[in-house]
């Protein structure tokens, strides 16, 4: 019997790696996605995922889709929350709107979405659920108060989310990557990629996308079931926790 998973933010990025990754491994797989309809299409067209149009810092929005998911595959037994934005900015100059963005999109989207979906798995007695944190969400970062505090709040959700589930057969769990090649981390001005970013990375590269789908598939694993509440780190050394 094949897993059904929903992946947020699933069709760009570390989001995309993780559908595809998902996909490969035997499930079966909804990208949700925010706005970007073409890079959805074009992603729905080239891997035959379906797709799923919402918005995750609303939690309407969230309650419609998974209904809608669960209506067209079945009911959902691994989650990953994974959709993010960037606003960065340095305090002094973040205005409330980059503030709210970043904590609804990032942090507040994991209540949305899991609080939709937590009493069939509690029913269900079966769930996976992977919340995709940051190595900014560890160790901060210049010019992400928002992002690094958003990060850092879903490792204290992913915590007590595990104490809660543990016993009804329901994982929660985070993975921490670390600067990973794709258009969030490209968006970082070039001299601040190449003075304050990568001399930092002990491996010496940027991480792959791919590299974060292998984390989450292990975690999403049946045979994972002994793991949770734990923190998954894939950052090339960058920060050792
Ligand atoms: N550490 C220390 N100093 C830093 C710094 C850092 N990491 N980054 C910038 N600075 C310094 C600059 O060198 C500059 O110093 P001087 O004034 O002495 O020249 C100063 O800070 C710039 O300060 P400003 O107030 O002018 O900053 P700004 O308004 O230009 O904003 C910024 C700068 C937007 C924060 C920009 O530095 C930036 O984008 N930094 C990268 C932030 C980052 O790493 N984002 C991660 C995005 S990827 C991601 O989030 C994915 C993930 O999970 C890893």
């Amino acid at each position: 019997m094949s897993r059904i998973a929903l992946v947020t933010g699933g069709t760009r990025g570390i989001g995309r790696a993780i559908s595809i990754a998902l996909k490969d491994s035997g499930a079966q797989v909804a990208a949700n996605y925010g706005g970007n309809d073409e890079a959805a299409n074009a992603f729905k067209d080239e891997t035959g995922i379906a797709v799923y149009k919402f918005d995750v810092s609303n939690f309407d929005a969230c309650r419609d889709g998974i209904a809608k998911i669960e209506s067209d595959l079945g009911a959902i037994d691994i989650l990953v929350n994974n959709a993010g934005i960037t606003r960065d900015k340095p305090l002094h100059k973040m205005d409330v709107e980059q503030w709210n963005a970043v904590i609804d999109t990032n942090l507040s989207s994991a209540f949305n979405t899991t609080r939709n979906l937590i009493d069939g798995m509690r029913e269900r007695g079966f769930g996976r659920i992977i919340n995709i944190s940051s190595i900014n969400g560890q160790k901060g970062q210049f010019g992400q108060t928002n992002y690094s505090a958003a990060k850092a709040g879903l490792f204290g959700f992913t915590k007590a989310l595990a104490l809660e589930t543990a016993s009804k057969g329901i994982t929660v769990n985070a993975v921490a990557p670390g600067y990973t090649a794709t258009e969030m981390v490209m968006a970082v001005p070039e001299d601040v990629l190449n003075s304050k970013i990568l001399p930092l990375i002990p491996v010496g590269r940027l991480g792959e996308p791919e590299e974060i789908g292998r984390c989450v598939v292990f975690l999403a694993a049946d045979e994972a079931g002994f793991i949770t509440g734990s923190t998954l780190s894939a950052n090339g050394g960058q920060y050792l926790t």
